[in-house]
């Protein structure tokens, strides 16, 4: 049945149509809005603005769930691999048998990347920080890789593209690292999984090979299979909205990465373990920064709590939490920071602040502790963020440029300037 919300103002009332998600949620429709009243919405932030209708990803923030192509997220961590789940969200069901090692397949065959791209790594400083080099370097795929970059791709184009993105980005994302302590690059194995070759990209050397521990892969590969998707968020909003150009997937995916560095998105993971070094580092008094954080006139933030939609708790924080225990125990680490971080969840979790504004450990509170305890450095966490993120940005992009009613995203303002005035030469300005 069709159903309608009615408007009034000014005297006269318009009808808006509601649509209907699978799960129930409701949506008013208004784009007809301006066109027959004149009016626009004004929602900084988009807290209360759905883009577009998706059938990605479901979050129930109040519940705390995640799925996935209908799949929860606790069923993909436990069971799935992280090229698997990249299948799923972009294909909209698991892989056949044969499906599968094509798109393994295809991560090794495609993961070297153009070497003359290999000298861009030399001109950066060795200090510079490793999402900028992933940004620029994914933009810079569009140079050597032009075939891939067409207004209207067929479905194998975009296929191809997917693979070719995520084989490079693992490839460009070790050889940040490569970079940064000055070693020279490891090339991919052809007998290795996606997260095992990672890591042996990132950790082996001419000298000596990395010893791939399958427990700690299988946590990694649980990390990256976390951060898959999580809708409308402001690194996936980036890829549809510089999508929506037509700007190739590239370029959008490397705006993606842009967006995703910032201390309040995906940068996050690098920021709580500065905050409880810096904690541990004052002394370890976990009051003294849940009083900090609850002041309204300090900017400091409790980094890796609250979110905008989950309002419960994050089922991703909560299954990070136990691989962290076990990639600690596993590697025999007694890392202070994670006492400290327990000490802050159990006393901001009582605090009427943190429960009033319903504000829960998110993905990011306990990940930098495990990136931490398997080696990497501070500032390629975000980049593993963008790995994991990385089938998510592929299947939003596609899914916007399949849909029929895609359009160049333009959001309107109110504007609030000054009123129109004259132009005042320089000699008569005070
Ligand atoms: N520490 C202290 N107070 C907080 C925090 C925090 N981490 N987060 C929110 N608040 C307070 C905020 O000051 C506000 O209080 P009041 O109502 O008195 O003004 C209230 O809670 C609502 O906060 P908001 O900033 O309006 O919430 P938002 O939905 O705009 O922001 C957020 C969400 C994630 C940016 C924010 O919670 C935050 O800055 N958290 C720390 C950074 C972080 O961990 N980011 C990672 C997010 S999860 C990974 C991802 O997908 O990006």
């Amino acid at each position: 049945m069709d159903e309608n919300a009615k408007l009034s103002f000014d005297g006269k009332t318009i009808e808006l149509p509601i649509i209907t998600g699978t799960e129930g949620e409701k949506g008013l429709d208004i784009s007809k809005l301006r066109k027959e009243t004149g009016y626009i919405t004004v929602d900084p932030g988009f807290s209360n603005t759905g883009s577009c209708t998706s059938a990605i990803t479901y979050i129930d923030g109040e519940k705390g769930i995640l799925r996935h192509r209908g799949i929860p997220i606790e069923q993909l961590a436990e069971k799935s691999t992280f090229v698997e789940t990249a299948y799923l969200v972009i294909h909209d069901r698991l892989p056949l048998k044969e499906e599968l090692e094509f798109y393994s397949k295809g991560f090794t065959k495609h993961s070297m990347i153009h070497e003359d791209m290999k000298t861009f790594f030399r001109g950066y400083p060795q200090n510079a920080h490793p999402m900028a080099i992933l940004s620029a370097m994914v933009c810079s795929l569009s140079c050597y890789y032009p075939e891939f970059i067409k207004a209207e791709p067929t479905d194998d184009e975009i296929e191809n593209i997917a693979i070719e993105l995520m084989a490079k980005v693992r490839t460009i994302a070790a050889y940040t690292y490569k970079k940064s302590i000055g070693e020279p690059f490891v090339y991919p194995r052809a007998d290795l999984r996606y997260v095992a070759n990672f890591m042996h990209m990132m950790f082996s050397s001419p000298v000596k090979e990395y010893k791939i521990d399958p427990e700690i892969v299988k946590a990694l590969e649980t990390l990256f299979i976390l951060h898959v998707d999580h809708e409308q968020n402001c690194s996936t909003s980036t890829v549809r909205l510089v999508g929506s150009s037509r700007a190739n997937l590239f370029a959008s995916v490397s705006s993606a990465i842009c967006a995703l560095w910032g201390p309040l998105h995906g940068g996050a993971n690098q920021k709580v373990v500065e905050m409880l070094q810096r904690i541990h580092d004052d002394g370890g008094d976990v009051d003294k920064y849940i009083a900090k954080a609850k002041d309204k006139n300090s900017s400091f933030r409790l980094m890796g709590f609250g979110h905008r939609v989950y309002k419960n708790f994050d089922p991703r924080a909560l299954l990070i939490k136990d691989q962290c225990k076990m990639v600690l125990d596993r590697l025999g680490i007694h890392d202070p920071l994670l006492d400290i971080a327990v000490k802050l969840q159990e006393k901001a979790l009582k605090d009427d602040y943190f429960k009033e504004r319903k504000l829960y450990p998110n993905v990011d509170f306990y990940s930098g502790i495990i990136y931490k305890a398997v080696g990497i450095p501070l500032a390629m966490f975000p980049v593993l963020f963008a790995i994991g993120r990385m089938p998510g940005w592929i299947a939003q992009w596609k899914e916007m440029i399949e849909s029929p009613c895609a359009r160049i995203g333009r959001p309107r303002q109110i504007y609030t300037g000054e009123n129109k005035r004259d132009y005042i030469p320089m000699e008569k300005r005070s």
